[in-house]
């Protein structure tokens, strides 16, 4: 790999991971990632902020190297998790001058991790600077953009923010830079969906307090750097609000045909009245995909077969996730079908509790749906539509 500059003395030198295809054993990574770490060469000191993961240390020591860095001073963490701080104990050994800097909260998470001496530490506090001579350093902490650690750092004459996970990508991609904004704008929607929209609320604030700071560039932690900043904020700004889309996500299993039927026919009533539906096999489904459509779906519709006494296995695993990613989601209800019973409903219906939605009338049906049960989904194809027109999305 190379080292290759933002600006003049300011060089990405991380790593790029092409061949990973999961992230956390829970995130599909489709085009691989990278681990993005930056130099800062100031007229006194020199930074290096973020390492790698630690099956990349070899790249970024090798970029070290190459790019004749003989000695750092500082290491600025913004972030404990391992694909960026993996790296650091071994750093640490060849740079034995450098200091870590970071906040109180990633110190800790970095001792308990990673083992790193305490006095390797040097801790800095919300909107604190550090002076690298003629380029200064200022950290800002977001907690939970991510983890409860986690912060920005801007290089204030540059005004280049390192924004670590936060309004970054998964993708590896030889281009330094965002080229194609289409494409960039749907591969952070996804990550947002999987990594920051359970963070929501927090990250409202934040997008304001970086479009305060007026970044010329966002060079985060993974994927391409970001030239034109306004682009994410503004997607972001979207993002995070209270918007909802005339939209409904339907997640579902079918184990002989029945509950696929529903969800045929609900899709068909649906999109008749004009409402866009994104249904989702979970046999086959990329949870990726599943959760970027969570993003701005008024209602989520939730199909299940039975299995034993409840709903089946698969559809309970996808909405524990969609739970836990706490889309914006306003309404909710489940369909689907039993042989002699079961409590599908009552068992999806507390899982979502942390989703705050009016629960629609449920349709469940006695194995084979008939044709009144297609009445009844009709009526809830009709239901959903009025809700949608009560909060002003049609
Ligand atoms: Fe890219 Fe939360 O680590």
């Amino acid at each position: 790999m190379v080292s290759r500059e933002l600006v003049n003395g300011v060089y990405s030198v991380g790593a790029f991971d092409f061949d990973r295809r999961i992230f956390d054993e829970l995130i599909p990574l489709p085009e691989g990632t990278s681990y993005n770490a930056y130099l800062i060469r100031g007229s006194e000191k020199t930074s290096l902020v973020e390492t790698v993961d630690p099956s990349k240390e070899y790249d970024l020591i090798s970029n070290l190297v190459k790019a004749g860095v003989e000695c750092i001073d500082y290491i600025i963490i913004n972030h404990a998790e391992q694909d960026h701080s993996g790296s650091l104990p071994m750093i640490l050994e060849f740079y034995p001058d450098a200091r870590v800097v970071t906040n109180a909260k990633c110190r800790d998470l970095l001792i308990s991790l990673l083992h790193i001496p305490q006095d390797r530490f040097l801790v800095i506090s919300d909107g604190e600077t550090l002076s690298l001579g003629d380029r200064t350093l200022r950290f800002f902490l977001t907690p939970w953009t991510h983890w409860p650690e986690t912060q920005v750092t801007f290089l204030v004459e540059d005004r280049i923010l390192f924004s670590c996970d936060l309004f970054g990508f998964h993708a590896a991609t030889s281009d330094l830079f965002i080229t194609d904004e289409a494409w960039a704008y749907r591969s952070a929607k996804r990550y947002y969906a999987e990594i920051m929209m359970p963070f929501r609320g927090s990250i409202k604030g934040y997008v304001e307090k970086v479009r305060a700071l007026s970044p010329v560039m966002i060079a985060p932690s993974h994927g391409p750097v970001n030239k034109n900043p306004q682009f994410i904020l503004d997607a972001y700004a979207d993002w995070v609000s209270d918007a909802v889309k005339n939209e409904v996500v339907i997640p579902y299993i079918s184990m002989h045909g029945s509950t696929a039927k529903m969800v045929d026919h609900l899709t068909g009533a649906l999109i008749a009245r004009g409402i866009t539906v994104k249904p989702f096999n979970l046999t086959r489904t990329d949870v990726g995909e599943l959760a970027l459509a969570l993003v701005d779906a008024a209602t989520l519709v939730i199909a299940t077969p039975t299995v034993l006494f409840g709903p089946h296995p698969s559809v309970v695993s996808a909405t524990y996730l969609a739970n836990a990613l706490r889309p914006k989601t306003r309404f909710a209800t489940v369909i689907g079908s039993y042989g002699w019973g079961g409590k599908s409903v009552e068992t999806i219906t507390k899982m979502l509790d942390h989703v705050k939605v009016d629960l629609l009338p449920p349709v469940m049906v006695t194995g084979e749906p008939g044709e009144s049960a297609m009445q009844d989904l009709d009526r809830l194809a009709d239901e959903i539509l009025k809700k949608h027109k009560e909060i002003n999305i049609v």
